[in-house]
């Protein structure tokens, strides 16, 4: 599905260069690597503010604090978007209610959403799945009247266009994540929250630090210790001027599958700027057929995600009586098939003959 190796042979004397740099600092964290990064990320973004952090899950559970109004405590989200909000929101102590997806973009149906918003509801994370920008206006629309934030879970979409500026600029908050298979990865963990609020960003800068207002004063409760280390931040900064150009390249890999697919199969294109490829999702009827189909090439397959959220066997008895039509109706028919920018144009091939022989 993802060959790192490549990559990471490629820039091997721009990383060593570095790494020498980091070294030669004498900073480990939060030294000048991690600020330039932070500065350079929230100009590609449109923010005023970036702030680093450890990890996607991290930035997601410090932005929901940081934007959950007082007195409120509940989370809404899609269920299909592989359970790092709800894993996120269960840490920091809230509930999650999920809302269905829009069947043609296979991500949060604002349409849904006044159904399970009530007073208690204080955030509701739209994800832009598999690369593609969602409709967060819509999102505002129903939130905005009622003093509901909106936060954006951006891991998969860093780079994406918006109606309005790159994703992450376009809500109250955003979440960032930088494992080393997203289309900005680190070499290890890391993740960063992003958001133009002066007043949240002193929250988020609190919450990732033990809650410091100031050094050794704790202001803020329910601060932890979340932050992005100086080598992994000089590997993003190297990273970060060639990520549109590999984002271009996802989404050619993508419609080309997209060109060649049989009739039985359905890839969800990614075409323009409002989409970055992150994964190549395929609708089947017979997934598990095409699975074999593949494997019997020798191509790798996944499913992003087999189980949505409110079917997970940690939380099920919660919400047995919950039914999400187009939720439910996805996971039985998504199939991911191999996207990465180093992905050579005879394995492009290979794989585009194996989905048009299906
Ligand atoms: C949509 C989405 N949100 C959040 C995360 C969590 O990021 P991390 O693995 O860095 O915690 C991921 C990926 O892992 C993701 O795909």
């Amino acid at each position: 599905m993802n060959d790192l190796s490549r990559a990471l042979e490629d820039e091997h004397s721009s990383l060593s260069d570095a790494f020498d740099e980091v070294l030669a600092s004498g900073w480990l964290v939060q030294g000048p690597q991690h600020a330039a990064f932070e500065a350079e990320l929230a100009d590609f973004v449109g923010t005023t503010h970036v702030l680093g952090v450890a990890s996607g899950t991290d930035a997601l559970e410090i932005a929901l604090r940081a934007v959950m109004p007082a007195g409120r405590t509940a989370v809404v989200t899609a269920a299909n978007c592989g359970g790092y909000t709800t894993t996120a929101a269960r840490r920091a102590g809230y509930t999650v209610r999920y809302a269905d997806i829009a069947k043609d973009t296979l991500c949060l149906d604002a349409s849904h959403l006044a159904a399970v918003v009530d007073e208690s509801v204080g955030v509701v994370v739209v994800t832009h799945l598999y690369g593609r920008a969602a409709d967060v206006a819509a999102v505002r629309a129903v939130c905005e009247p009622l003093g509901i934030a909106v936060l954006e879970d951006c891991a998969q979409a860093l780079g994406a266009q918006g109606a309005g500026g790159r994703v992450g600029s376009l809500a109250d908050i955003a979440a960032f994540s930088f494992y080393p298979t997203k289309n900005l990865g680190a070499l290890g963990d890391g993740g960063a929250v992003a958001t133009s609020s002066d007043s949240i960003a002193d929250e988020v800068r609190a919450l990732r630090q033990y809650g410091w207002s100031a050094k050794y004063t704790i202001g803020r409760d329910g601060g932890r210790n979340s932050r992005l280390d100086e080598m992994q931040a000089a590997v993003l900064r190297r990273r970060l001027p060639r990520l549109d150009g590999w984002n271009e390249r996802r989404r050619q890999v993508v419609t080309t599958y997209v060109a060649r697919a049989s009739s039985r199969i359905e890839v969800l294109p990614a075409v323009g700027p409002g989409h970055v490829g992150h994964l190549g999702v395929v609708l089947c009827d017979s997934a598990d057929e095409l699975r074999r189909h593949l494997a019997e090439r020798s191509i790798r397959s996944d499913v992003h995600y087999p189980i949505p959220d409110h079917r997970q066997p940690a939380f099920i008895e919660e919400y047995r009586a919950i039914e999400l039509p187009v939720t439910e109706w996805a996971a039985q028919r998504i199939v991911s098939v191999p996207v990465f920018p180093e992905l050579r144009d005879d394995e492009v091939e290979r794989v585009a003959d194996a989905l048009g022989s299906f």
